[in-house]
Protein backbone atom coordinates (compact mmCIF):
# COMPACT_ATOMS: atom_id res chain seq x y z
CA UNK A 1 0.00 0.00 0.00
CA UNK A 2 1.58 3.42 -1.40
CA UNK A 3 1.45 6.12 1.59
CA UNK A 4 0.24 9.56 0.55
CA UNK A 5 2.59 12.22 -0.42
CA UNK A 6 2.65 14.46 2.46
CA UNK A 7 2.45 18.37 1.46
CA UNK A 8 2.97 21.99 3.28
CA UNK A 9 -0.32 22.78 5.35
CA UNK A 10 -0.59 26.71 6.83
CA UNK A 11 -3.38 28.14 8.27
CA UNK A 12 -4.08 31.64 9.97
CA UNK A 13 -3.64 31.84 13.18
CA UNK A 14 -4.27 35.37 15.17
CA UNK A 15 -2.99 36.88 18.63
CA UNK A 16 -4.95 36.37 22.18
CA UNK A 17 -7.16 39.34 22.04
CA UNK A 18 -8.65 38.49 18.30
CA UNK A 19 -8.72 34.88 18.97
CA UNK A 20 -11.09 35.70 22.29
CA UNK A 21 -12.87 38.03 19.73
CA UNK A 22 -13.34 34.96 17.43
CA UNK A 23 -14.60 32.49 19.42
CA UNK A 24 -17.14 34.77 21.36
CA UNK A 25 -18.31 35.27 17.99
CA UNK A 26 -18.64 32.40 16.66
CA UNK A 27 -20.47 30.83 19.68
CA UNK A 28 -23.06 33.61 19.78
CA UNK A 29 -23.52 32.77 15.83
CA UNK A 30 -23.79 29.46 16.15
CA UNK A 31 -26.38 29.96 19.63
CA UNK A 32 -28.48 30.86 17.14
CA UNK A 33 -28.98 28.24 15.31
CA UNK A 34 -32.52 26.44 16.13
CA UNK A 35 -34.25 23.35 14.32
CA UNK A 36 -37.49 24.90 12.51
CA UNK A 37 -40.29 23.36 11.72
CA UNK A 38 -42.18 25.80 9.64
CA UNK A 39 -40.60 26.24 6.31
CA UNK A 40 -40.91 28.79 3.60
CA UNK A 41 -41.87 27.58 -0.23
CA UNK A 42 -39.33 29.57 -1.56
CA UNK A 43 -36.90 27.49 -3.66
CA UNK A 44 -32.97 27.30 -2.79
CA UNK A 45 -30.54 28.03 -5.59
CA UNK A 46 -29.38 24.46 -6.93
CA UNK A 47 -25.76 25.52 -6.63
CA UNK A 48 -26.48 26.72 -3.17
CA UNK A 49 -27.33 22.40 -2.18
CA UNK A 50 -24.66 21.69 -3.83
CA UNK A 51 -22.17 23.84 -1.83
CA UNK A 52 -23.63 22.65 1.22
CA UNK A 53 -23.11 19.15 0.39
CA UNK A 54 -20.14 20.18 -0.14
CA UNK A 55 -18.89 21.48 3.02
CA UNK A 56 -20.47 19.06 4.74
CA UNK A 57 -18.05 16.45 3.43
CA UNK A 58 -14.73 18.32 4.49
CA UNK A 59 -15.67 16.75 7.67
CA UNK A 60 -13.02 14.70 9.07
CA UNK A 61 -13.91 10.78 8.73
CA UNK A 62 -12.19 7.16 9.96
CA UNK A 63 -9.19 6.60 7.80
CA UNK A 64 -10.76 9.36 5.34
CA UNK A 65 -13.41 6.75 4.24
CA UNK A 66 -15.85 9.72 4.22
CA UNK A 67 -18.99 7.26 4.59
CA UNK A 68 -21.49 9.07 3.13
CA UNK A 69 -24.20 9.74 0.75
CA UNK A 70 -26.20 12.93 0.70
CA UNK A 71 -29.41 12.83 -1.37
CA UNK A 72 -31.18 16.18 -2.45
CA UNK A 73 -34.26 16.10 -3.11
CA UNK A 74 -36.22 18.80 -4.75
CA UNK A 75 -38.89 16.82 -6.52
CA UNK A 76 -42.40 17.65 -5.41
CA UNK A 77 -43.67 13.96 -6.69
CA UNK A 78 -40.92 12.89 -4.29
CA UNK A 79 -41.18 15.04 -1.85
CA UNK A 80 -44.51 13.70 -1.64
CA UNK A 81 -43.94 10.07 -1.86
CA UNK A 82 -41.41 10.83 1.48
CA UNK A 83 -44.49 12.69 3.47
CA UNK A 84 -46.66 9.93 3.14
CA UNK A 85 -44.34 7.58 4.15
CA UNK A 86 -42.64 9.33 6.93
CA UNK A 87 -46.26 10.05 8.06
CA UNK A 88 -47.44 6.65 7.91
CA UNK A 89 -44.11 4.88 10.11
CA UNK A 90 -44.76 8.51 12.40
CA UNK A 91 -48.64 7.73 13.10
CA UNK A 92 -47.77 4.64 14.09
CA UNK A 93 -44.45 5.28 16.44
CA UNK A 94 -47.04 8.35 18.16
CA UNK A 95 -49.86 5.60 18.50
CA UNK A 96 -48.72 2.71 19.30
CA UNK A 97 -44.64 2.24 19.54
CA UNK A 98 -43.51 5.09 21.73
CA UNK A 99 -43.09 4.73 25.24
CA UNK A 100 -44.89 7.12 27.71
CA UNK A 101 -41.73 8.49 28.48
CA UNK A 102 -40.45 9.23 24.94
CA UNK A 103 -44.44 10.57 24.40
CA UNK A 104 -43.87 13.16 27.54
CA UNK A 105 -40.30 14.65 26.93
CA UNK A 106 -41.67 15.42 23.40
CA UNK A 107 -44.78 17.06 24.57
CA UNK A 108 -43.31 20.34 25.22
CA UNK A 109 -41.68 20.71 21.79
CA UNK A 110 -45.18 20.13 20.17
CA UNK A 111 -44.66 17.99 17.33
CA UNK A 112 -46.80 15.19 16.51
CA UNK A 113 -47.06 12.88 13.04
CA UNK A 114 -48.11 15.06 10.99
CA UNK A 115 -45.10 16.25 8.77
CA UNK A 116 -46.25 19.22 6.26
CA UNK A 117 -42.94 20.19 6.28
CA UNK A 118 -41.28 17.24 4.21
CA UNK A 119 -43.41 18.70 1.16
CA UNK A 120 -43.36 22.68 2.25
CA UNK A 121 -39.56 22.75 2.12
CA UNK A 122 -37.87 23.57 -0.90
CA UNK A 123 -35.26 20.68 -0.41
CA UNK A 124 -35.10 17.55 1.51
CA UNK A 125 -31.08 16.22 2.30
CA UNK A 126 -31.69 12.74 3.04
CA UNK A 127 -28.08 11.52 4.62
CA UNK A 128 -27.25 7.69 4.40
CA UNK A 129 -23.99 5.87 5.94
CA UNK A 130 -22.53 3.50 4.00
CA UNK A 131 -20.87 1.07 6.37
CA UNK A 132 -18.77 -0.62 3.85
CA UNK A 133 -18.02 -0.20 -0.12
CA UNK A 134 -17.97 -2.10 -2.68
CA UNK A 135 -14.43 -2.72 -4.64
CA UNK A 136 -13.52 -5.04 -7.34
CA UNK A 137 -16.70 -7.06 -6.33
CA UNK A 138 -15.31 -7.50 -3.01
CA UNK A 139 -16.54 -5.63 0.53
CA UNK A 140 -14.03 -3.10 1.93
CA UNK A 141 -15.09 -1.98 5.61
CA UNK A 142 -15.57 1.43 6.36
CA UNK A 143 -14.34 2.53 10.14
CA UNK A 144 -16.29 4.88 12.90
CA UNK A 145 -19.01 4.92 10.26
CA UNK A 146 -21.81 6.57 12.42
CA UNK A 147 -18.89 8.76 14.37
CA UNK A 148 -17.90 10.22 10.61
CA UNK A 149 -21.48 10.73 9.36
CA UNK A 150 -22.70 12.39 12.23
CA UNK A 151 -19.56 14.86 12.00
CA UNK A 152 -21.27 15.41 8.48
CA UNK A 153 -24.22 16.23 9.14
CA UNK A 154 -23.02 19.03 11.91
CA UNK A 155 -20.67 20.29 9.39
CA UNK A 156 -23.79 20.06 7.28
CA UNK A 157 -26.37 22.38 9.40
CA UNK A 158 -23.52 24.45 9.95
CA UNK A 159 -23.50 25.39 6.43
CA UNK A 160 -26.81 25.78 6.41
CA UNK A 161 -27.06 28.00 9.24
CA UNK A 162 -23.88 29.90 7.26
CA UNK A 163 -25.81 30.71 3.97
CA UNK A 164 -28.98 31.95 6.12
CA UNK A 165 -31.35 29.18 5.96
CA UNK A 166 -33.00 26.87 8.37
CA UNK A 167 -32.95 22.86 9.07
CA UNK A 168 -34.72 20.09 10.79
CA UNK A 169 -32.78 17.14 11.99
CA UNK A 170 -35.94 15.05 11.21
CA UNK A 171 -35.21 11.03 12.00
CA UNK A 172 -38.86 9.48 11.27
CA UNK A 173 -38.64 5.62 12.41
CA UNK A 174 -38.11 3.91 11.11
CA UNK A 175 -36.30 4.96 8.44
CA UNK A 176 -36.16 2.29 5.65
CA UNK A 177 -38.57 3.57 3.58
CA UNK A 178 -36.19 5.83 2.44
CA UNK A 179 -33.71 3.32 0.50
CA UNK A 180 -36.93 2.28 -1.17
CA UNK A 181 -38.33 5.40 -2.57
CA UNK A 182 -34.77 6.73 -3.15
CA UNK A 183 -33.43 3.23 -4.60
CA UNK A 184 -30.21 3.15 -2.61
CA UNK A 185 -28.23 0.59 -2.79
CA UNK A 186 -27.20 -2.68 0.19
CA UNK A 187 -24.60 -0.84 1.78
CA UNK A 188 -26.06 2.55 2.77
CA UNK A 189 -28.47 3.03 5.40
CA UNK A 190 -30.12 6.19 6.30
CA UNK A 191 -29.27 8.12 8.52
CA UNK A 192 -30.91 11.70 8.70
CA UNK A 193 -33.53 13.23 6.91
CA UNK A 194 -33.09 17.40 6.35
CA UNK A 195 -35.34 19.39 5.09
CA UNK A 196 -33.76 22.47 4.39
CA UNK A 197 -35.63 26.22 3.45
CA UNK A 198 -35.95 29.51 4.16
CA UNK A 199 -38.24 30.83 7.04
CA UNK A 200 -41.96 30.96 6.82
CA UNK A 201 -43.24 34.23 7.50
CA UNK A 202 -44.42 33.83 11.54
CA UNK A 203 -41.74 30.73 12.52
CA UNK A 204 -41.81 30.24 15.78
CA UNK A 205 -39.54 27.73 18.15
CA UNK A 206 -40.01 25.93 21.27
CA UNK A 207 -38.17 28.49 24.38
CA UNK A 208 -35.93 25.59 25.07
CA UNK A 209 -32.47 26.86 27.22
CA UNK A 210 -29.26 25.23 26.19
CA UNK A 211 -27.49 23.77 29.88
CA UNK A 212 -24.58 25.95 31.27
CA UNK A 213 -21.04 25.16 30.27
CA UNK A 214 -20.59 23.71 34.11
CA UNK A 215 -23.02 20.96 33.13
CA UNK A 216 -21.18 19.90 30.03
CA UNK A 217 -17.52 20.17 30.75
CA UNK A 218 -15.10 19.32 33.18
CA UNK A 219 -11.71 21.48 33.06
CA UNK A 220 -8.70 19.44 34.30
CA UNK A 221 -6.19 22.21 35.04
C1 LIG B 1 -30.54 12.95 16.22
C2 LIG B 1 -31.68 13.92 16.29
C3 LIG B 1 -32.95 13.52 15.93
C4 LIG B 1 -34.00 14.43 15.93
N1 LIG B 1 -35.24 14.03 15.49
C5 LIG B 1 -36.23 14.92 15.40
C6 LIG B 1 -37.47 14.54 14.81
O1 LIG B 1 -37.65 13.42 14.33
N2 LIG B 1 -38.46 15.46 14.74
C7 LIG B 1 -38.29 16.75 15.22
O2 LIG B 1 -39.23 17.54 15.13
N3 LIG B 1 -37.10 17.14 15.75
C8 LIG B 1 -36.07 16.27 15.85
N4 LIG B 1 -34.85 16.66 16.34
C9 LIG B 1 -34.65 18.08 16.72
C10 LIG B 1 -34.56 18.28 18.22
O3 LIG B 1 -35.85 18.20 18.81
C11 LIG B 1 -33.91 19.66 18.49
O4 LIG B 1 -32.60 19.64 18.00
C12 LIG B 1 -33.86 19.97 19.99
O5 LIG B 1 -35.15 20.15 20.49
C13 LIG B 1 -33.00 21.20 20.27
O6 LIG B 1 -33.50 22.31 19.56
P1 LIG B 1 -32.54 23.21 18.66
O7 LIG B 1 -32.00 22.34 17.57
O8 LIG B 1 -33.42 24.33 18.17
O9 LIG B 1 -31.41 23.70 19.53
C14 LIG B 1 -33.79 15.77 16.35
C15 LIG B 1 -32.49 16.17 16.71
C16 LIG B 1 -31.44 15.27 16.67
C17 LIG B 1 -30.05 15.75 17.01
Amino acid sequence: MKSYQFIPYTKESYDEEETLKRSKAHFEYFNKRRTVRDFSDKPIPMEVLENIVKSASTAPSGANKQPWTFCIVTSAEIKKKIREAAEKEEYDSYNSRMPQEWLEDLEPLGTDWKKPFLETAPALIIVFKRSYEIVNGKKKNNYYVTESTGLACGFLLEAIHHCGLAALTHTPSPMNFLCTVLNRPENEKPFLLIPVGYLAESTTVPNISRKDLTDIAVFYK
